[in-house]
């Protein structure tokens, strides 16, 4: 009887089989607003003096927004180059149209991917003669100039030129007729740090080191080479970090590194993760709740589980510890988080359905959860929690 109720009204033939016709929005996924995008360029900007440029990092798919969307909002807001870690993300970018300056923050050190890099107008970033004597070759082919950045280590050792070399190693690649030196820069540590604006820190001691080389391979009359050295955190101290550029990340994507420094910053967060309940059951006072049985209900408690886990990106070590909002109201996570499932303490709650829409981070109401709350409760960082959502996660762009 019940099979026939829940088979009534239904025209078999007419639902599609492909993936493509399956509702984005059908279990989790990720909204992406395009307006917070351009809004918060904007709003960066307009602390930079007039001919400081912003360039939008986009790399990891857009700190996981889709860097697609990411750039053009970006680009309306008025950053003018774009940083990508990988060729891969250059390429696309390309490939989708993208007009503006690219730099490859990584390092491409073969012969193979430099020459890929120049075809695609995207320019790398330079860490070694050796990888600027390729460069060069390749100019030379083409009969053109390869454009690209000069990178010096200024305490990340990370990538870079040895600072105590640059200088001497500066006056060789100045002789180098076939590239195009677009941008010499660093990058910062440590900016993020609640000491970072005092006199013996480590971001100042970067920021004496840097400006003492620039000084050295005296640049004066050459306008074409964008000195760049900041973060977001570092574009947020002051505008000693500036330069002639600075590259924000993370708060390009609505989040402050330096909350508790400049409370006055008003980004706008511009991803959503939502998911829709899938089941709904009730569970008597004791029952043990998903792997391990860690939680045991205290309670008659009624459950929702919702469609998404740590397969998704949703760490495993958040179990227990996040909330989640439903019409302004926050749910506790009960359990251990699944690969695929996660269940939700929804007692008392009489709206909540199966196929009802839950958000795990974003705004409802007066309510907001972020990555940098869910990054506190895992000891990690919210640049790892956006760049680990998958693609098992539909973006979808509102705006
Ligand atoms: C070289 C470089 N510049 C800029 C950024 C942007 O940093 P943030 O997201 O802190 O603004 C990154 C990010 O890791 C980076 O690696």
């Amino acid at each position: 009887m019940q099979i026939r109720q829940a088979n009534q009204g239904f025209n078999f033939d007419k639902y599609p089989t492909f993936e493509k016709d399956i509702d984005p929005k059908q279990r989790a996924w990720i909204e992406v607003k395009g307006k917070a995008i351009e809004t918060n360029v904007r709003h960066l900007r307009a602390k930079l003096s007039k001919d400081c440029q912003l360039m939008a990092v986009v790399k990891a798919d857009g700190y996981g927004h889709d860097a697609k969307v990411v750039s053009e909002y970006a680009i309306k807001g008025g950053a003018s180059q774009l940083g990508v870690a990988t060729l891969q993300e250059g390429i696309k970018l390309r490939s989708c149209g993208v007009k503006i300056p690219i730099l490859i923050l990584g390092n491409l050190y073969k012969k193979r991917d430099l020459i890929i890099s120049f075809k695609n107008d995207l320019m790398p970033t330079i860490s070694s003669i050796r990888e600027c004597l390729i460069c060069n070759n390749i100019g030379k082919h083409f009969g053109l100039k390869f454009s690209l950045h000069l990178k010096v280590d200024t305490g990340m050792s990370r990538l870079g030129f040895e600072s105590d070399k640059f200088v001497q190693q500066f006056q060789k690649i100045k002789s180098f007729e076939n590239i195009s030196i677009k941008g010499i820069y660093s990058h910062l540590s440590s900016a993020d740090e609640e000491n970072s604006l005092e006199p013996k820190s480590i971001t100042q001691l970067q920021r004496l080191k840097f400006q003492e080389l620039l000084k050295q391979i005296n640049l004066k009359g050459n306008h074409n080479i964008k000195i760049h050295l900041s973060n977001s955190a570092g574009m947020l101290l002051n505008k000693d970090f500036h330069f002639h550029m600075v590259r924000v990340g993370l708060s390009l994507y609505g989040y402050s590194p330096l909350a508790k420094i400049d409370k006055n910053l008003s980004l706008t967060p511009a991803l959503f993760l939502k998911v829709k309940v899938a089941f709904i059951r009730i569970i008597d006072r004791g029952v043990k709740v998903s792997y391990g049985g860690k939680f045991v209900s205290s309670r008659k408690t009624k459950l929702a589980v919702l469609s998404i886990g740590y397969a998704d990106g949703v760490p495993r070590n958040l179990s227990g510890k996040i909330k989640v909002i439903y019409d302004n109201k926050l749910y506790p996570q009960v359990g251990s988080i699944t690969m695929d499932q996660m269940m939700v303490d929804i007692t008392g709650s009489n709206e909540i359905k199966v196929g009802s829409t839950m958000v795990l981070l974003g705004s409802e109401g007066d309510k907001t959860i972020t990555p940098i709350d869910w990054a506190n409760e895992s000891n990690t960082i919210p640049w790892e929690i956006l760049c680990s959502f998958k693609n098992r996660l539909p973006r979808v762009q509102v705006d």
